[in-house]
């Protein structure tokens, strides 16, 4: 098989970060932020207000980034003494994290009396805020008004959010949590394919019910739906997904519609399809949905009988949501998935063509159930293209630019099948 291998890098490869950090206890867990940047592929400057050193100290980011930790604007390691230049000129993105008040107040104000407030000053790049303050502080006229102004300066608010302060009080105020500060950062980042869509998702197992207790169900852990869920997001689109029985946290942003069986996914994507409002324009089969139910379903728990006579189950069909989506006549474009076991080009073109869908993707070997990365194969009217192996969310963002590319027209270019 002679087919395109062009690897996806991570989320924020190649995008260098400069993470300011000021005063607050929220410090703490921006250490876990400046990792989890990291993991994604940016590399990540600090610099630290002398009231952030009260909470954390440099040492902590320095070991962390493996880079220098500037808090001092007369610096003498910058030899032309213009730290707040050299310092942000590269930048793709400055991201303040925590945001104390004071430090809105004097961004608002455009005041420049220590290294960071004049590298943000200075800088030609984008601006990220995350608050973190208590709530009386964030509900204070002056920082409400200071926040007005930011925004319409054009600076990026990721949150706050409400919940327990390090006060011991219950508010809005609280910064959010370094997984969701790091997803917003590859969100603002994310090339906007999909703006102006709106998808409609599966994901997940099904679960099929043998009698109150018991059930049939699969291996799938939805991680590959939720990574396309939230991949869409991050590109633009407006995106509902129905999701089968699965732990995950909904992707910020994503409307999650929970279903048990395979009925109930495809009633609430026909209710989704039907719904009043703009329509869907994208439809993206991720589930894994159990082909068969149990047609002698026992309402009540089937017990042993004591005598060596096994229970029957006797099974009846599932509809094919896929199917029935590609059928209607305002369908919207589809995508399928395939775990097909032997000869996936072929098995997948034909299952393809009788979905009557414009493009499936094949999960390339088995066991790909549960685990974080993936690799897949798209097949097309115009043959195939290969995903080389990476994390879910690398490949989910691959996808979402294949997707855009092929309902944009533009193609993509195929080195074989057919
Ligand atoms: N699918 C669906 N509804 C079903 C069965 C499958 O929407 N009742 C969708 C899946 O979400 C996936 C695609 O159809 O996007 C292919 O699923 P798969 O199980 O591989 O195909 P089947 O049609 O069940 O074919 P088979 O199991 O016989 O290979």
């Amino acid at each position: 098989m002679n087919i395109d291998t062009l690897p996806p890098g991570p989320a924020l490869a190649g995008r260098h970060l400069l993470l300011g950090v000021t005063g607050g206890v929220a410090g703490f867990k921006v250490a876990e932020l400046a990792r989890e940047l990291q993991r994604q592929g940016a590399t990540v400057q600090v610099v630290m207000t002398e009231a952030a050193t009260r909470f954390v100290t440099p040492v902590t980011f320095q070991a962390l980034t493996g880079r220098p930790v500037f808090t001092d604007q007369w610096d003498a390691r910058i030899d032309d003494n213009m730290a707040h230049i050299a310092l942000s000129r590269e930048a793709d993105a400055m991201i303040i994290a925590p945001a104390s008040a004071d430090f809105l107040a004097k961004l608002a104000h455009g005041l420049a009396d220590d290294l960071l407030s004049t590298m943000c000053v200075a800088r030609e790049c984008p601006l990220l805020v995350a608050p973190a303050m208590n709530r009386q502080m964030w509900g204070n006229p002056a920082t409400r008004r200071n926040v007005e102004l930011l925004r319409a300066d054009g600076v990026t608010f990721l949150g706050p959010t409400s919940g327990d302060q390090a006060c011991g009080e219950t508010g809005m105020g609280r910064m959010l949590e370094p997984d969701e500060l790091a997803e917003l950062t590859v969100a603002f980042f994310a090339p906007k394919h999909l703006r102006g869509q709106r998808v409609l998702l599966t994901a997940g197992p099904t679960f099929e019910p043998i009698d109150p207790v018991r059930g049939i169900t699969n291996l799938s852990s939805g991680k590959m739906g939720f990574a396309i869920a939230r991949a869409c997001r991050h590109a633009g689109a407006d995106v509902t997904l129905v999701a089968g029985p699965t732990t995950l946290p909904t992707p910020a942003g994503v409307e999650r519609i929970d279903v048990r069986t395979a009925q109930q996914m495809h009633d609430a994507v026909m209710g989704a399809l039907d719904a009043p409002g703009p329509r869907h324009t994208i439809f993206i089969a991720v589930a894994a949905v159990a082909d068969w139910r149990v047609a002698n379903y026992s309402a009540s728990k089937i017990k042993k009988t004591g005598d060596d006579s096994l229970p029957e189950l006797r099974f009846a069909q599932n509809p094919d949501i896929l199917a029935s989506v590609a059928r209607r006549p305002d369908a919207p474009w589809c995508v399928g998935f395939a775990a097909e076991s032997d000869d996936l080009e072929k098995n997948g073109q034909d299952k393809r063509r009788r979905k009557n869908v414009p493009l499936l993707v094949a999960n390339i070997g088995h066991a790909t159930f549960g685990r974080d990365d993936n690799e897949l194969l798209l097949i097309d009217a115009d043959g195939i293209r290969k995903l080389p192996r990476a994390g879910k969310d690398v490949l989910a963002a691959a996808l979402v630019e294949e997707i855009a590319a092929r309902m944009s027209g533009a193609g993509r270019p195929v080195t074989a099948g057919r």
